[in-house]
């Protein structure tokens, strides 16, 4: 058994098929250079001490018996719940001293409590020496994401462990790494949070009204998945752009953009992206536009000008992996 563990995941950015991977279907997904750190002390007694200046919890103190409560601040629950998941599934117990460490901010929708998740379990895998494998550390993370948040394809937690770029099927039905170099990307951010599971929600209600209609809307959604696939590894970036206009047509037909994303979008197309789409579940957070390299500074000065807040972030980052310095 080793003493302390320190685990990094990247976070996420989406591409193409959000809201339609929920229903069986396809989406691509970039892991992005900004990471959760997470370092995992295995310590004596019978306690949970998590320090997470990011998470808005300083020296939070849980019993390991009574972990996963949820009276527990739902920043600390994806953590205290991945704890109480792995013990669970080895039949271990052990006292715990937690930090995690973000480089974004949790606001940006970048998927910090997928990347908090999966390291933490992947801290424990390390120190408790059980080896688990991509699959199983998906498993139980995907399971704790569910747990605490009820709703979710299981995306942003294949793509922290995975890393790059991939092509995921829903509750992980396909996980497939695409090749494509660093993309020439710009996000611009709303400043106004998302709510994915009240989205999700939305999208669901819509659903129950019109099922031919959206359920036609998600089939026109897998295609240009499937389409922009085989595009990222032929560097078609003019079509690809075209593909996220389609996409972000149909996101709006589903609800789920904004008159501030919509914003965003406009000027970036006007200052000359080659496509531009809402990225995760809409309804603020973030946008992305891929841009030719030249254009790429008149963009990012549009998207400040039309009122947002340009975030560097580089693609295809690696996936979880163990820090050496601890
Ligand atoms: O809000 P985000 O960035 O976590 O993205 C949500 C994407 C959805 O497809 C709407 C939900 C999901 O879990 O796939």
């Amino acid at each position: 058994m080793k003493k302390k563990v320190k685990i990094s995941a990247p976070g996420k950015l989406m591409l193409f098929g959000e809201h339609a991977v929920v229903y069986g279907k396809p989406c691509i997904v970039t892991a992005v250079d900004e990471r959760m750190k997470v370092s995992v002390e295995a310590t004596d007694g019978n306690l949970l001490t998590l320090n997470a200046p990011d998470l808005i919890a300083s020296d939070y103190v849980e019993k390991i018996d009574k972990l996963g409560d949820e009276s527990v601040p739902k920043e600390v629950r994806f953590v205290s719940k991945a704890v109480k998941n792995f013990f669970d599934s080895r039949g271990l117990k052990s006292g715990l001293k937690i930090e995690t460490k973000s480089d974004f901010s949790s606001k940006f929708g970048f998927g910090s409590s997928s990347a908090v998740t999966v390291a933490t379990i992947k801290a424990l895998s390390e120190i408790f020496d059980c080896n688990l494998d991509n699959r199983e550390l998906f498993e139980l993370s995907y399971k704790t994401i569910l747990d605490v948040q009820g709703v979710g394809s299981g995306f942003d937690v294949a793509v922290a462990i995975w890393g790059e770029m991939i092509y995921f099927v829903t509750k992980g039905k396909k996980i497939e790494k695409i090749d494509s170099p660093e993309l020439p990307l710009v996000v611009g951010y709303t400043g106004i949070k998302a709510d994915t599971p009240m989205l999700i929600s939305e999208v669901n209600k819509l659903l129950n009204k019109d099922k031919k209609r959206v359920f036609g809307i998600f089939d026109s959604i897998e295609k240009i998945v499937n389409e922009a696939r085989q595009l990222f590894t032929e560097r078609d970036y003019v079509k690809l752009g075209e593909l996220m206009n389609e996409n972000q047509k149909l996101l709006d037909a589903l609800n789920v953009s904004s008159p501030e994303l919509d914003k965003l979008i406009e000027s970036s197309k006007l200052a000359g992206a080659y496509g531009a789409k809402l990225s995760g579940a809409g309804g603020g957070d973030c946008m992305v536009a891929l841009v030719p390299p030249d254009k790429k500074v008149k963009v990012e000065g549009a998207i400040e000008e039309a009122g947002g807040t340009v975030i560097n972030v580089k693609s295809r980052a690696q996936g979880a992996r163990i820090e050496k310095n601890i």
